[in-house]
């Protein structure tokens, strides 16, 4: 058979154009989602009495024989048909003949491609929510066997102030959540109907939009021929969603890897999510945070990509927007690789409670409650801050730890020291001080544990 749009045509295409201008290679993906956005649009073809309704009845049946062969993988595409729509409307002719040809009364490719697209995110930004919560509930299970568990808390990778390991990874927990939200916001976006627009300007049917749009489960349809079909916003704000998901996990990633390295020895990522070396026997290395973080660079590429892809593109559909397939794809396929990955790497992360306590022994992360302290006792902070401040340089040069030094050696930074401050320095009493709304007290974060588990049972 020729080509479905050959008729103005005298000559073949070059073979060359034909595999460049192609995108069943990748459009594949979307077969699905055409056959139902088609199987739509007959039928309200037929309920608009476009199309007869036997009519209407063989293209049915057609269609859903082709969804059986998509689905069992028993498809073959040519690159000749060159995409996804033309590839199912042939299959479709020559299953049922001519007739196939009706299905694309009052519809363009472009109105059609761009619904598929909206069909097939929706339905992986779904998918997306789901996996991010798992990981949430994986941070939220660990947190709740390290209430009690110790760490630096670190600014400028400096030891700053000790902090619940429990409540460092609920900080993750709330990263993911607002990239959950962040998706379901978009989703509204998402989930706006194309179809109707046709080429650009609509069409001479009487189509119903509204009705393919309710069969779909499209919550509105879009307002504008023109923009229905030059719209790819959507997929745009889902590269920069999925761009800082992959950021949220690359940070994770980092620390994961520097608390596996032996300087910190915080963790140990369980023996499954790791590989060895190929020439040192020692070697257990984190592989997977480290791939997760190196592949944010391609999803953030991916992102750049489209934009730049989108800049200074005039109205209406231009061949260019072909591009906006192949990037969407890896991205939704990078997320869904990490993700599953992460919870279980998560959840099987051995955390070695000692070296942790060790580190927030062996630091002076407690010298802002005896700063605190001394504010307690009338001094102004700002002096109180250079008393501390001199008593750790005292300590540096001694060896010594704040808790190491004695009453004297504490009285002869300022007079206001007395017994009690070796409560206010132990780590426990540190932590358990910030007992603010969102602070790191054990108090604190077990509510926040609390709030977690019940929005996740919520959703
Ligand atoms: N394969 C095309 C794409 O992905 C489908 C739309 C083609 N429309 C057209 N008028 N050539 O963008």
């Amino acid at each position: 058979m020729s080509k479905l749009w050959g008729g103005r045509f005298t000559k073949q295409t070059d073979q060359l154009v034909e595999e460049y201008t192609a995108s069943i290679s990748f459009d594949q993906q979307l077969a699905e989602e055409d056959i139902a956005g088609s199987l739509a649009h007959i039928t309200m073809l037929g309920k608009q009495g476009i199309v007869p309704a036997e009519d209407v009845a063989t293209i049915i049946a057609g269609l859903q024989r082709v969804l059986t062969r998509v689905q069992a993988g028993e498809m073959t595409y040519a690159v000749s048909d060159e995409d996804i729509h033309m590839n199912i409307e042939k299959a479709l002719i020559e299953d049922i003949g001519s007739v196939g040809g009706k299905l694309h009364t009052g519809r363009s490719r472009n109105d059609q491609v761009a619904t598929d697209m909206h069909l097939w995110l929706r339905k992986r930004v779904v998918e997306l929510v789901q996996l991010l919560q798992q990981l949430q509930e994986a941070l939220v299970e660990q947190a709740k066997q390290h209430l009690d568990t110790l760490i630096p808390g670190y600014t400028h990778l400096q030891r700053a102030q000790p902090i619940l390991f429990a409540h460092h990874l609920m900080a993750y927990v709330a990263m993911f959540g607002r990239d959950a939200e962040r998706l379901m916001d978009s989703y509204k976006r998402i989930n706006v109907l194309p179809l109707g627009a046709g080429a650009l300007a609509g069409t001479t049917f009487p189509i119903d939009r509204h009705f393919v749009a309710e069969q779909l489960k499209f919550d509105r349809v879009y307002e504008n021929s023109l923009d229905a079909v030059s719209d790819r916003d959507f997929i745009v704000e889902f590269l920069a969603d999925a761009s800082i998901i992959m950021m949220h996990l690359s940070r994770l990633s980092e620390e994961l890897i520097l608390w596996s390295s032996t300087e910190f020895d915080f963790i140990e990522l369980d023996d499954a999510f790791c590989t060895g070396s190929s020439i040192m026997p020692q070697k257990k290395n984190p592989d997977v945070p480290e791939l997760v973080r190196g592949k944010t660079g391609r999803v953030y590429g991916n992102l750049m990509g489209l934009l730049t892809v989108l800049k200074s593109l005039p109205l209406a559909y231009n061949k260019d927007m072909q591009e906006d397939k192949e990037g969407m794809f890896d991205t939704v396929k990078t997320l869904q690789g990490a993700l599953q990955l992460f919870a279980p790497m998560i959840r099987t992360m051995k955390v070695n409670r000692e070296s942790m306590r060790r580190a927030v022994q062996q630091d002076f992360s407690n010298a802002t409650d005896i700063a605190d302290f001394l504010v307690g006792k009338g001094l102004p902070f700002r002096e109180a801050h250079e008393v501390i401040g001199k008593t750790v340089l005292y300590c540096i040069s001694q060896q010594k730890y704040l808790l190491d030094l004695t009453l004297e050696e504490f009285q002869q930074f300022s007079e206001l020291f007395d017994g009690q401050i070796y409560e206010v320095l132990q780590p426990e009493q540190v932590v358990n001080a910030r007992n603010i709304y969102g602070g790191t007290a054990k108090e604190q974060v077990a509510a926040a544990i609390n709030r977690a588990e019940l929005a996740l049972a919520d959703t």
